[in-house]
């Protein structure tokens, strides 16, 4: 099947489509230039030749007006020169110069005396005449068949140089961008080995500071944050795989233990035993499903609509007793509202679950949510730590007691998506923690 020029253009390796290209370009720019030369030449050649005959017919005009034209006539750079009296008869000529017929016939002459213009004539000449007073004219004229002959050769030389130079050039292209691309080549062969090998491999960064060195450590930077994507990825799977099996052994346990003991079994603390699980392994799925849906949206909320803060605390405080709302300022925040509800939900929970007596919660109208409690607080160096996934201080508590550690880093990871900022600080006795997002209409 025959391909079209164009795709079959666009097959070629980059290196042969650069270096045609650039031939082509140079051909044809060193074609124009040898024919500007030449005609440049020409120009020179006929203007100066002309400027002789015009020089020299000047001359001998200005000896015809005083009637001094000597005896021979003559000239030393090869010009011919006739003097024609009125009737048209040559009444001097330079040696070498037809006495009898005039270089112009009177036709010609009359023209050429009207624009003063030289001209081409038979026998390779290149006339001029001027007319003296008492009419006579003066011709001169000078042969062109030398000057065509420079020009020839230098035409020559051009038509034959021109393809050669284009050759040589086209060479140089083909080894110049050769060498260049080569750097590229090597980022390929580094890519190959990176999919085809070990991970944790970078692409080779050449030495030289151009676009191929930025394109490299660009890429490199990339890998390197692929890979510690895909590191944080492994770390979560592997975390939450091992936040689900307690849960699960717990179940298998108490349901392999009443199986194998039926008689006496009290089959209700059963059945709430593993519902406890079952709701600790729900509670995990969901935290792991709101982390999946924020890694997705990568620092964005899934939703970006005006949502009343001060309902979402009101509604939210409602469903816990323990909870008192201090200050509820109208504040109106752009984002999602589930998400939202989602960041004081596990900041409650926290501070019901660690509170003595009482938690307090408050937002002012400048977007600052505090919520607060009386518990036994966090150490200043872990007040930073406990935002990081699966990161729990309380290890040894009751297995109904928190989730999986997950709580904080979705507070963290939605309010930095909504523009605000979370920190946890003491509050004496206790924890506050402290959420700042950006309102509407400020
Ligand atoms: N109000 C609080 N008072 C004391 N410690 C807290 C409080 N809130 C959170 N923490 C500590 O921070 C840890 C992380 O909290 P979180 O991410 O919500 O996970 P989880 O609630 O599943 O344990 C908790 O395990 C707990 O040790
Ligand atoms: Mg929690």
């Amino acid at each position: 099947m025959a391909d079209s020029p164009l795709t079959w253009w666009r097959r070629q390796s980059l290196r042969f489509r650069l270096t045609v290209a650039a031939s082509a370009v140079l051909a044809f720019a060193l074609a124009m230039s040898a024919s500007v030369l030449l005609s440049v030449l020409t120009k020179t050649l006929t203007d100066s030749s002309d400027e002789t005959i015009r020089t020299r017919a000047q001359a001998v005009r200005v000896m015809a007006d005083a009637g001094t034209i000597p005896r021979p006539l003559t000239t030393d750079d090869g010009t011919m020169i006739q003097v024609l009296d009125r009737t048209g008869r040559i009444t001097h000529a330079t040696p070498g110069t037809d006495r009898l017929v005039p270089l112009l016939d009177a036709g010609h002459r009359a023209r050429a005396l009207r624009d003063g213009e030289p001209r081409y004539t038979r026998g390779g000449l290149r006339v001029i005449a001027v007319a003296a007073d008492g009419g006579q004219t003066v011709l001169a004229a000078r042969s062109v068949r030398e000057m065509q002959k420079s020009l020839h050769a230098a035409g020559k030389v051009l038509l034959a140089g021109t393809p050669v130079l284009t050759i040589v050039l086209a060479a140089a292209s083909w080894v110049i961008i050769g060498r260049t691309l080569r750097p590229i080549t090597a980022l390929r062969r580094g890519a190959t080995e990176i999919t085809h090998t070990a991970r944790s491999r970078r692409l080779p960064v050449p030495q030289s500071r151009d676009e191929v060195h930025s394109l490299a450590t660009t890429l490199n930077d990339m890998l390197a944050r692929l890979e510690e994507a895909e590191e944080r990825q492994r770390a979560l799977v592997s975390d939450a795989a091992h936040e689900l099996r307690s849960p699960l052994a717990s179940i298998r346990l108490q349901l392999e233990v009443a199986l194998g003991h039926p008689e006496g079994q009290d089959w209700k603390e059963t059945a709430e035993g593993v519902l406890e699980d079952t709701l600790r392994l729900s509670r995990l799925a969901e935290d792991l499903l709101a982390l999946a849906r924020l890694d997705e949206r990568g620092g964005v909320p899934a939703r970006r609509e005006p949502v009343e803060l001060h309902e979402v605390v009101r509604r939210t405080a409602e469903r816990h007793p323990m909870v008192a709302v201090t200050a509820c300022e109208p504040a109106l925040v752009r984002g999602d509202e589930l998400d939202l509800g989602r960041v004081l939900t596990n900041l409650l929970d926290n501070a019901v679950r660690h509170a003595a007596s009482r938690v307090e919660v408050a937002l002012t109208a400048d977007g600052t949510l505090t919520v607060t409690d009386d518990g036994p607080g966090i150490p200043p160096e872990d007040r930073e730590r406990v935002f990081n996934r699966f990161t729990r201080l309380d290890e040894g508590r009751g297995r109904d007691q928190g989730g999986a550690g997950l709580g904080l880093a979705i507070v963290r990871e939605t309010v930095l998506a909504h523009g605000g900022t979370v920190r946890l600080e003491d509050a004496d006795p206790g924890l506050r923690a402290v959420v700042r997002l950006p309102v509407l209409g400020r």
